[in-house]
């Protein structure tokens, strides 16, 4: 580092500084001289403070703290170096785990002395730094008295249960087994805080799902205990131990969770055996760049009691999710952050597999706020876990399909229903949700991703060969517009393109909805079956009920009956609106009912999800941001259109 003259003279003064107060300490008394000398180092730093923010005198001064705490209990103790009976010492930062059988204690002693060393030895470097000059005499003395008042640091206590006694019988009881509890105690009468202690001294707080956080300040040796309760050998499995992680530090909770704002995870849609999962943009600007993948996924059957008691452990979850981080790095769910979107910003996704059909699943994230981006991990959180709500998410019927016939034996396999999962397509990049599919002939996702990415491909370059023969490039006076070119029309056609030559899929069980339109309904089920008779007899003889949106789907696929969650309607509005008028595209207006009806649903903000377009997913109802700026763009065109 290059010194300007000004910064070598403090330096040299610094240095001459410190090597004075090192020969006065050596010479007199340590203790004593220490607080009397840094009170005066300032005078001969008056010119550095210029450097320095007032931040760094607060953490300076904060810094000092423990050296000028006027409590000699303290010192005794280093000279005694006595430690509660029984009690473990911890370190700061350095999780523990330890297994705790029912019924049992196990107390923990934090020893404020066990900090004094260090922050007086990062009070010697870090004073000659930041200390600042605009220091007048009266404010120095404030100053001092404002050091001597100052409320010690926090002490951040976390604990997670990772183990607890497992029921006997998943069916017999749906009782959860106990949670275990924490005793906190700073009396120097009740060193070994625990159930049982007088009250008045200690605090108990029982774990919250497998998690307790708990903050203290750090005036003096903080003694707290983990209890074990006793639980009844009718239910659960009482020779397993219970097994935590505990954790003290200075800078914010090691574990943590989350249970008031919504997880950044959404679900965006499943077919019979697998889902797919996303964040919401990790970034604001497309040049940021995320560097690892910072969430991890937990995935677990709703009916399946394994991860209760412990939702907001991450040692917990981690062990006993069903869908976890495998130690081999093996996992039914993969990640990865992909860039995309109208902003081509960075999320992170998780596709689940082996998933069992017809079943509701909790997902549930933790993010690792050391990997994360932004502010959070500067704040409180000094780089642990934070564990997050759960959300919820289903899986698709799955079809028996009979395969062959054994002698007297008909064998049927258990295939994916007609909606299959498709993603990674070249041209709808944004398409990732459940399609109307046909397991015999495209027997998994990737073949049948080939047909409509093939499909969508020939109508693109169709639309593509057209385009170019509009004016796009001519003087703004032989454009068709003049607020929208030809970027605008390819984007708003690709937009359109992709959620209409590629349906999004429900299975032909699910309940009616005003965005969901009744497709194929003539056609045989992949099990040989046919739609109920009293809908056939209403609708079978209109097209729109009796065949896909498009042949080919028909004829290539044959995907039997299925129900398409129809396009949003301004996916339509805004193709008008962005393409010349040559091109001839038009949208059915809502009040002419038939066709509107059975080609685009109009956007329901009170929905998770209300009309298909590129990136829909099941987003909260709440979480409306989204929607309304839709509506007031469907406002705006609709208006212009019915006015024309
Ligand atoms: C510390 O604990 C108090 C309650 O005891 C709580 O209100 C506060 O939010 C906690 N602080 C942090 C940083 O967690
Ligand atoms: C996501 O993008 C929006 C709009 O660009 C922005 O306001 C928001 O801060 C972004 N979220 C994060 C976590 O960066
Ligand atoms: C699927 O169901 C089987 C049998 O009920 C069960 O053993 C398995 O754990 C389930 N898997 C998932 C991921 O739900
Ligand atoms: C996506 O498709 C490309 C080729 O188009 C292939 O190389 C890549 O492996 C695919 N990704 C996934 C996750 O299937
Ligand atoms: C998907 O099915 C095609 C045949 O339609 C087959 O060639 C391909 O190997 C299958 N891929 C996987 C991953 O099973
Ligand atoms: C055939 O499949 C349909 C649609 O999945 C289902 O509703 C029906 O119950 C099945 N019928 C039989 C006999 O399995």
């Amino acid at each position: 580092m290059q010194l300007s003259p000004l910064q070598s003279r403090l330096a040299a003064s610094v240095i001459a500084s410190c090597f004075v107060i090192v020969l006065y300490l050596f010479l007199f008394a340590p203790q004593f001289a220490f607080a009397a000398e840094l009170a005066q180092t300032p005078s001969t730093l008056e010119q550095a403070g210029s450097f320095y923010d007032d931040d760094d005198t607060t953490e300076f001064l904060d810094v000092q703290v423990p050296s000028y705490e006027p409590n000699f209990s303290l010192f005794d103790r280093s000279i005694i170096g006595r430690v509660a009976d029984g009690a473990v010492p911890l370190d700061l930062d350095s999780p523990t785990t330890s297994n705790l059988d029912p019924g049992m204690t196990i107390a923990y002693v934090f020893e404020v002395a066990s900090i004094s060393g260090r922050s007086a030895q990062e009070a010697d470097t870090t004073h000659e730094l930041h200390i600042s000059s605009n220091e007048t005499p009266e404010f120095k003395r404030t100053n001092d008295l404002v050091r001597r008042q100052t409320p010690s640091r926090t002490l951040y206590v976390s604990v997670n249960t990772c183990d607890q006694p497992g029921r006997i019988s998943p069916d017999q009881t749906s009782m959860d087994p106990p949670q275990l509890t924490l005793f906190v105690s700073t009396s120097s009468e009740n060193t070994l805080p625990g159930p049982g202690r007088d009250e008045k001294t200690q605090n108990a707080i029982v774990f919250n799902e497998g998690a307790v956080l708990y903050n203290i300040s750090l005036d003096s040796d903080v003694y707290f205990s983990i209890s074990a309760p006793q639980v009844s050998a009718k239910y659960f499995t009482t020779t397993l131990p219970y097994n935590y992680e505990v954790a003290v530090s200075l800078n914010g909770y090691h574990h943590s969770y989350d249970s008031e704002t919504q997880p950044n995870l959404y679900w965006v849609d499943s077919d019979a055996s697998s889902s797919l999962l996303t964040t919401q943009n990790l970034t604001s600007r497309p040049e940021e760049v995320v560097p690892s993948a910072p969430y991890t996924v937990f995935v677990q059957d709703k009916k399946n009691l394994a991860i209760n008691g412990i939702r907001k452990s991450y040692c917990g979850l981690k062990k006993w999710a069903q869908i976890r981080p495998l130690q081999n790095g093996d996992s039914q769910a993969t990640t990865g952050l992909r860039r995309g979107g109208d902003d081509n910003l960075t999320t992170q996704e998780f596709y689940i597999s082996g998933l069992n059909a017809s079943t509701d699943y909790s997902g549930i994230i933790a993010l690792n706020t050391s990997l994360s981006l932004g502010k959070r991990q500067e704040s409180s959180s000094g780089g642990g876990m934070v564990v997050y709500n759960a959300v919820d998410f289903s899986t698709k019927p799955s079809e028996c399909l009979q395969v062959g016939v054994l002698g007297q034996i008909i064998l049927t396999i258990l295939s994916d229903g007609a909606c299959t999962f498709v993603f990674n397509l070249t041209v709808c990049t944004e398409t990732r949700y459940a399609v109307p599919g046909n397991p015999e002939k495209f027997p998994n996702g990737t073949a049948l991703a080939a047909f409509y990415d093939d499909y969508t491909r020939t109508m693109w370059d169709n639309f593509d060969k057209v385009l170019q023969q509009t004016p796009c490039e001519a003087p703004p006076t032989q454009k068709y517009s003049l607020v929208r070119d030809c970027d605008d029309c390819k984007q708003a056609y690709k937009n359109w393109l992709c959620s209409v030559a590629i349906p999004r899929c429900e299975d032909f069980s699910t309940p009616d909805q005003d965005y969901l339109q009744m497709r194929n309904i003539n056609a045989p089920f992949p099990n040989g079956t046919f739609v109920d008779q009293s809908i056939r007899d209403k609708y079978g003889g209109n097209k729109a009920f009796n065949s896909s949106r498009n042949v080919e789907i028909d004829e290539a696929i044959e995907p039997g009956p299925y129900k398409e969650v129809l396009p949003c309607d301004y996916l339509c509005y805004e193709l008008i609106k962005s393409c010349p008028a040559s091109m001839g595209f038009a949208c059915p207006l809502p009040n002419s009912k038939y066709g509107f009806d059975t080609s685009y649903a109009v956007p329901d903000t009170s929905k998770e999800l209300s009309c298909n377009y590129p990136g829909s997913a099941y987003y909260p109802s709440a979480a409306t941001s989204i929607a309304i700026s839709w509506m007031s763009m469907v406002a705006l065109i609709v208006v212009p259109l019915l006015l024309g």
